[in-house]
């Protein structure tokens, strides 16, 4: 482990700090006049206390050197050929951090060296990168990946995610992003973990515990929880948008993921572009200081999202970026992604406007972090040999994209397709796309490392059955020219998969859409297709719920696939030919229409819920809420039970419900407990998950499952001041169908 990062630059670490500066550094002939050491100076020696070198290393710097540290760049920065002085690349010797866009391992270690060999102290850059779900090798989305309810292949996806990055060079990814979203038009809402605030943050401590393992392990990586905060509440679902929210939304629903990324320890986390009540989430006092450092004593460093400061202007809070800076440091941003406002800080400094100890306290943050992942004593990333898709990653890719697939629908048991079967129709445009495969956030991944559906199919099946396939109809726009040779490949064969969805840049940042049903012609191809009276199974592959209400009555089966990352296509086959049994739950309400969101579980009661319906709705649900999935097996709960009826103080309250396998197949069953708290100060939701647990169950096999509820971590609720609210009451308990009454009071 120590040898793996070890320099392959040799004798560098000995010109550390040692290095006079030359005409290109940009420091004044004052600050580059003090003399080389000859004694190791305390912040070099990697045995001390990481807050005495913070100290020793501080009390060097100029503040030319410590605003270096706040500043993250684009590598072109350094990296253009035209940027030379004398033959010389120039490069800022004081930069914090790059970013690690587009850059070799070798262009990364050389930025490093030029850094290092410029500069006056010596210390090393932090490379970040947008490694959300996977690097070389892709997961499922995070949306996908929550609807796995297997926080320990998410964990591990991000252990690997990590090895493949720290490969590269990169020390620090841009994930997880945990921002609860309820807004299925948003197509952020692909990159965080669904609408529930307690299944963020149990997949946000999952991935955090991943890449970040043992922080100065030179395979792991920073992670940064993003984006903070309420950025899931953009107004309308449109990117970027303003959020309105509550104190007791914000306390409930959008902290919960980031309290349990710092309680997991993360190194960093990234403010939002959204204002938040008229105050810019990237100069927001209130959730970076007050709440993040003051009440969850977060001791790592905050990076801005990419220009938020300067945003800061057009957000109407600044004149210029001077003050932008000013404002964002202030309020608690370390570190400002690529827009150099903090360059700007001496004048604020000058006018008072910005104080030493705060730019102090900045740098300091940045430090402590590059010190704890071991960038002083491993500053270069070593060369290795095939480290990217590794048979284990593969693996792991297509284990969890299997877990993540939601069987929607199965009709009269279509599914899983016999394996004798000898004409199969694959139709559709999604069904040999290996880009939209791939999904969203594609890390450093090409499409020739995908396995489409038509690929698996054919690899698996094709020398029995005859794969019939057609391109149908493109995602949006086009014609439908394609349909003769869909109708002919369908009427050739026993059964059709057709595989629709989205385009993947209609997710992601600044990916919003207006319409949450199919684009194109897509729908239309179905319609044509039930009319031939075979078996239909649509595979879905996008990065948000779908208004599925006018197609889901013209097929037989639905699997909702999310973008499934690399092993994509063996991941569906696994489950079309019934080589595994699916078992992913929803993390999302499907609604019916667009017009019912915001539509999610755990909502707060009207004192009118048998009113205030649309009109025009048949009906009001959603058409498949949080929570379902269907298997090729069934379950049956019964014998849900508690050890007592009434608890009080710190008392636990066992409950355990008897889970059978009722179907012909073993199959894994994920059981969901919620909880309601009837009656409380404040009005409280609905049902709130509180606990889930996943197992395998044979067929004909009954499991009891169990749920120890503790009164401080399952019945209380979060004050305005952030304070936990525990009442004497009754609550109720829900599992499957079943319910159950306790009593609770604080006092015996
Ligand atoms: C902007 C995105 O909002 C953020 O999620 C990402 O990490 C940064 N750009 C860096 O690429």
């Amino acid at each position: 482990m120590t040898t793996f990062k070890k320099q392959w630059f040799g004798t560098l670490s000995k010109c550390f700090g040692i290095m006079m500066l030359t005409a290109t550094t940009g420091l004044s002939a004052k600050e580059s006049a003090k003399p080389a050491e000859s004694i190791k100076p305390l912040y070099k020696n990697a045995n001390a206390n990481i807050e005495d070198r913070i100290n020793d290393l501080i009390q060097r710097m100029t503040l030319k050197e410590k605003l270096g540290q706040l500043n993250q760049q684009h590598p072109s920065r350094s990296l253009n050929p035209n940027n030379k002085v004398k033959g010389k690349q120039v490069v800022d010797p004081t930069i914090g951090s790059y970013l690690h866009k587009n850059i070799s391992l070798a262009k990364r270690n050389q930025l490093q060296k030029m850094t290092l060999d410029r500069s006056r102290l010596g210390i090393p850059v932090i490379f970040g990168e947008d490694i959300i779900h996977g690097c070389r090798t892709l997961y499922p989305i995070p949306l996908g990946q929550a609807a796995s309810f297997n926080p320990n292949l998410v964990k591990k996806a991000c252990q690997m995610a990590a090895a493949e990055a720290s490969a590269m060079g990169i020390d620090w990814t841009f994930s997880p992003m945990v921002d609860v979203s309820r807004d299925p038009r948003w197509g952020r809402i692909a990159e965080c973990y669904g609408e529930d605030p307690f299944l963020n943050s149990i997949f946000c401590r999952a991935s955090v515990l991943g890449y970040q393992g043992n922080l100065s392990d030179p395979r792991t990586i920073a992670a940064c929880l993003k984006h903070y905060v309420a950025y899931g509440l953009s107004e309308g679902g449109r990117d970027y948008k303003a959020t309105d929210v509550s104190i007791r939304a914000l306390r409930e629903v959008y902290f919960p993921p980031f309290k349990a990324g710092v309680d997991a320890g993360v190194a960093t986390i990234m403010s939002a572009f959204n204002d938040i009540n008229g105050t810019p989430a990237s100069c927001n006092r209130f959730t970076l200081t007050d709440v993040l450092r003051n009440e969850w004593k977060f001791d790592g460093f905050v990076v801005s999202d990419w220009c938020a400061i300067e945003e800061l202007i057009k957000h109407g809070v600044a004149t210029n970026k001077a003050e932008a800076g000013a404002r964002a440091i202030n309020a608690g941003v370390d570190m400002d992604m690529i827009d150099g406002c903090y360059d700007q800080l001496p004048a604020m400094l000058k006018e008072g406007k910005v104080k030493m100890a705060t730019i102090d306290e900045a740098v300091r943050r940045i430090l402590r972090v590059k010190f704890r992942l071991g960038l002083f004593e491993h500053p270069y990333a070593e060369q290795q040999v095939k480290p990217f898709l590794k048979p284990e990653y593969l693996e792991l890719s297509r284990q969890l994209a299997k877990e993540s697939i939601v069987l929607l629908k199965n009709n009269k048991s279509v599914l899983p397709l016999s394996k004798n079967i000898k004409s199969l129709a694959v139709i559709g445009p999604l069904a040999n796309d290996a880009e939209n495969t791939l999904g969203v956030w594609r890390g450093k991944a090409r499409n020739a490392d995908a396995v489409t559906l038509l690929q698996a199919l054919k690899n698996r099946i094709g020398k029995t059955c005859q794969i019939h396939f057609a391109h149908g109809c493109n995602i949006m726009g086009g014609t439908t020219d394609g349909f003769d040779d869909a109708i002919k490949a369908a009427q050739a064969s026993e059964a059709i998969v057709v595989c629709l969805g989205e385009w993947w840049r209609h997710t992601g940042e600044n990916g919003s859409r207006s319409s949450i049903k199919l684009l194109g012609h897509q729908e239309k191809l179905v319609e044509e297709l039930a009319k031939l009276g075979k078996p239909i199974i649509l595979v879905l592959i996008h990065g948000r719920p779908i208004d599925l209400h006018t197609i889901a009555p013209k097929v037989d089966s639905i699997l909702a696939a999310w973008q499934p990352g690399t092993q994509g296509g063996e991941a569906i086959t696994d489950i079309l030919l019934g080589d595994y049994n699916p078992s992913g739950k929803l993390p999302v309400t499907f609604p019916r229409v667009v017009g019912q969101i915001p539509l999610y579980y755990n909502h707060r009661n009207s004192g009118r819920p048998h009113q205030g319906k649309y009109k025009d709705l048949k009906q009001q649900g959603p058409l498949y809420p949080f929570g379902y999935g269907l298997s090729y097996t069934t379950f049956k709960y019964s014998h849900l039970t508690a050890d007592k009826k009434e608890l009080s103080g710190d008392e636990e309250l066992l409950v355990t419900v008897t889970v059978k396998n009722t179907g012909k197949r073993d199959g894994h069953e994920t059981v969901l407990w919620y909880l309601r708290d009837e009656v409380g100060t404040y009005s409280r939701p609905v049902k709130e998950l509180k606990h889930f647990e996943k197992q395998m169950l044979k067929a004909g096999e009954s499991r009891v499952f169990q749920f120890k509820i503790s009164p401080k971590k399952h019945l209380s609720y979060p004050g305005d001041d952030g304070k936990p609210i525990l009442e004497d009451g009754y609550y109720t308990l829900m599992v499957g169908d079943l319910k159950l009454r306790f009593y609770y009071k604080a006092k015996p």
